[in-house]
């Protein structure tokens, strides 16, 4: 953590404060705000926390009359969610004139869905670029200045020095959270807020406009040299080391504090991205203080500042982002690659709560959540281009949306305690068995992605229909109890071992069942003999989800 424990804290219960005071006379109940239980973060709406199982429109999908045909699509996935981008173009079509038209229709459609909405704000850049910029943005290049490629040519990124743009761009998005205060402050439909989207430089680590130029010459502000001053101990390692290389200056200009190179040049860029979101979002949350984060587009294996985009809310990054937008309560990856716990591990490292806004509509998507739920006590976990999500991975999402809600109300008791684990395989030859340590006992979990032959290691597989190779395989797992465990998911495989030396952990028994919508626990059936390799391990079967509550006991 690099976040001192108390500062977390502080900073967390400053934005419930904030979130209950904002609504005090307009609202029954306090609005969406974040609060701490334990080590997690948890989304409270209407007074309870919410896990976000949700999913995000594709880009051009985000208005009503097109998403219509597709909400019964959504409800099939047992999403709780929809996260749907708002595009500046279209609320402000001309200078000062609003139309929340789209908007309103989205919260109509949500609410007849039962399900919350979050806003990306496609506001001055979506993916690096300003194609969400109003035409009246567009055209005037001369007042909407532009980012300059090292060539010397203007691109079609908004400029993050101008303060034209960001005057623009901040009041659009207060126009916005002040009509969401006015029409959804009660019913709470939207519960946290995107702004912008996948922020970040290309083809070059920085802007060379004749503004960036000046300011990269001259010295880095007093407050990001102070912030670094003060927090010099618990800075993401790879910030100290390039700051401490460069001789540890505490005054400067950008090159001589983070030395000459591509890093330095992000860290200058980031450090204005930051400044930047961070008077959109404060201009927002002055009028409606929802919960907000802006997003990254992670880095491909070897890419540089720029081939990747430059500066974006990385993790390497993260004290720059929280030194320059305070106003943002939380970075969050979209998570595309496939070393999904390598990614999540980065984010929570550098002190985040885990919400996962976008993520590889792959079968995997299914596994990946459990995990991010068991292992980070993630708010939420969000397939990206949803509506067009199609089988097998659909059908899986909704199985492992279904086990979260079903797991919902114990995974938000437990969260934030050391008591809950994800399972998930490192990568698909790593045959090695994953560790956890939960309450006393040590679990080792293998991985079974694929249909095993009828007879596994000694025991009996029923073979129903033949299934696909290359299964998801992983699942979440809650200490209940002293000697009680309850896992859900797929394909997986637990041993438990009792951590006091000479003592042998042991099943007492295994149930297989589902919890009701009051929480309470529905026996089904208890699992034994062939279906406990005879008491030697717990198997949640490939290509199903399943839900067993554990009892073990202890001997020597
Ligand atoms: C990441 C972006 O944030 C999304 O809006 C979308 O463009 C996807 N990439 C496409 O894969």
């Amino acid at each position: 953590m690099h976040m001192t424990m108390t500062r977390r804290i502080l900073r967390r219960s400053m934005a419930a404060v904030l979130a209950v005071v904002a609504t005090a006379g307009t609202a029954a109940e306090s609005i969406p705000h974040l609060r701490p239980q334990g080590t997690a973060t948890q989304l409270i709406v209407g007074g309870k926390p919410l896990l976000i199982r949700g999913g995000e429109l594709s880009n051009s999908a985000g208005e009503p009359a097109y998403l219509q045909r597709y909400w019964p699509h959504l409800k099939s996935l047992n999403l709780n969610t929809l996260v749907v981008p708002v595009y500046w173009n279209l609320i402000e079509p001309e200078e000062g004139r609003f139309d929340f038209s789209t908007v309103d229709g989205l919260l109509r459609d949500a609410r007849r869905n039962g399900m919350h909405l979050v806003l990306l704000w496609f506001g001055s850049w979506k993916n690096s670029m300003s194609c969400y910029a109003p035409d009246w943005v567009k055209r005037d290049t001369q007042r909407f200045a532009r980012a300059i490629d090292p060539a010397g040519r203007p691109m079609e990124i908004l400029s993050p020095y101008s303060a034209a743009n960001v005057a623009a761009d901040a009041r659009a998005y207060a126009r916005l959270m002040r009509h969401l205060r006015d029409v959804d402050g009660r019913q709470q439909t939207v519960v946290l807020m995107q702004v912008e989207n996948e922020i970040g430089m290309l083809d070059d680590a920085r802007d060379h406009s004749a503004d960036a130029d000046r300011l990269y010459a001259g010295p880095v502000p007093a407050a990001l040299m102070q912030s670094l001053v003060q927090r010099r101990e618990q800075l993401m390692p790879w910030l100290r080391q390039l700051w401490t290389a460069a001789g540890g200056k505490t005054q400067g200009s950008w090159a001589e504090v983070f030395g000459t190179g591509t890093a330095g040049a992000e860290v200058f860029m980031a450090w204005h991205f930051a400044v930047y979101t961070q008077q959109v979002a404060a201009a927002g949350k002055a009028e409606y203080p929802l919960p907000m984060y802006t997003n990254a587009a992670l880095i491909r294996p070897g890419a540089q500042p720029g081939q990747y985009p430059s500066a974006g809310p990385l993790p390497h990054l993260a004290d720059i982002w929280r030194a320059g937008a305070p106003a943002l309560d939380f970075l969050a990856p979209d998570i595309y690659f496939p070393n999904f716990i390598e990614w999540t591990q980065r984010y929570v490292d550098s002190g985040n709560p885990l919400f996962i806004p976008e993520a590889l509509r792959s079968p995997d998507a299914a596994v990946n959540a459990l995990y991010a739920y068991g292992q980070h006590d993630a708010i939420g976990f969000s397939p990206f281009g949803i509506e067009s999500i199609g089988e097998p991975a659909a059908g899986l999402l909704a199985g492992a949306n279904a086990l979260i809600a079903q797991l919902e109300p114990l995974i938000l008791r437990h969260q934030g305690q050391g008591r809950m684990a994800g399972l998930l395989q490192q990568s698909r030859d790593n045959k090695k068995p994953l560790q956890r340590d939960l309450n006393g006992y040590r679990l080792k979990v293998t991985f079974e992605r694929d249909q095993p032959p009828p007879l596994a290691d000694g025991v009996i597989v029923p073979q129903g229909k033949p299934l696909p190779a290359d299964l998801p395989s992983g699942g979440i797992v809650i200490a209940t109890g002293p000697d009680e465990f309850v896992i859900g998911g797929i394909g997986v495989i637990v041993e438990f071992e009792s951590m006091q030396t000479g003592e042998i952990a042991g099943l007492l028994n295994v149930a297989e069942g589902r919890y009701d919508d009051q929480g309470r626990w529905q026996h089904v059936r208890w699992l034994s003999g062939d279906q406990t390799h005879q008491g030697r391990h717990v198997r949640l079967e490939p290509g199903r989800f399943g839900l067993q509550r554990v009892t073990l006991y202890r001997y020597r």
